[in-house]
């Protein structure tokens, strides 16, 4: 994992396997199918990174040879919550690793003249001793990102119980999010150079959402 010092809870998933197929993500002439594989497969290991703090407990099980206190994870349910409509494109990846988690959903869209987010609707499980893991594979103003969090610390939520999972990111956008919410940790596969006039991210990989749906 890797850090920016300009980003303290920034932490960047360089596993080669993740940067490989991100890479084929970002081609231009990658088929909507490869684009939408490729996605769940970088969200499964980059969900294999983030989970690896979470608590474990034990369990007493009988093996065919002995009983043991075999380690099973602790306490703490975890809701899987994508950002309508792009974040979809990574909460499947994530539900194949964590079967139980509850899902939730937030709706915005980028306002195209102010890209100020627009929210249209909020689904959320109880919010009790729960982890949410927050996905979006494009963090770029940042800010959609920061209305997610908004939405669920005015349910109570605190900054611990909140995982932020991206794809791409870009430097304006993680420091907006990071001044909102400097207690929020954030993953992401890359953080690219800078947005462009139109809000895109550069290199970035175009609009996740169209190549993960295949529109226009
Ligand atoms: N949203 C996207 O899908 N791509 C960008 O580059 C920026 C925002």
């Amino acid at each position: 994992m890797k850090q920016d010092p300009r980003f303290p809870n920034l932490f960047i998933t360089d596993h080669p396997l993740i940067q490989h197929k991100l890479s084929h993500m970002r081609a231009k002439d990658t088929s909507t199918r490869t684009f939408r594989d490729l996605l769940k497969e970088i969200t499964l290991l980059m969900g294999y990174e983030i989970t690896r703090d979470l608590p474990l407990t034990t369990r007493t099980i009988e093996t065919p040879l002995m009983t043991i206190d075999a380690p099973v994870i602790a306490g703490r349910k975890l809701a899987i919550v994508p950002i309508l409509r792009a974040g979809i494109g990574m909460s499947d990846g994530l539900l194949d690793l964590v079967p139980s988690a509850r899902v939730g959903h937030i709706g915005v869209f980028r306002d195209p003249e102010t890209h100020q987010p627009v929210e249209y609707l909020v689904r959320l499980p109880d919010t009790v001793e729960r982890t949410f893991i927050l996905c979006d594979p494009m963090v770029a103003t940042g800010n959609s990102a920061v209305h997610a969090v908004d939405v669920l610390k005015k349910r109570g939520v605190t900054d611990e119980q909140i995982i932020f999972l991206a794809l791409v990111a870009a430097p304006e956008g993680i420091t907006v999010f990071q001044k909102a919410h400097p207690g929020v940790k954030i993953y992401c596969a890359s953080l690219d150079s800078h947005l462009n006039d139109h809000a895109y991210i550069v290199p970035g990989l175009g609009d996740a959402g169209d190549r993960i749906f295949g529109t226009k």
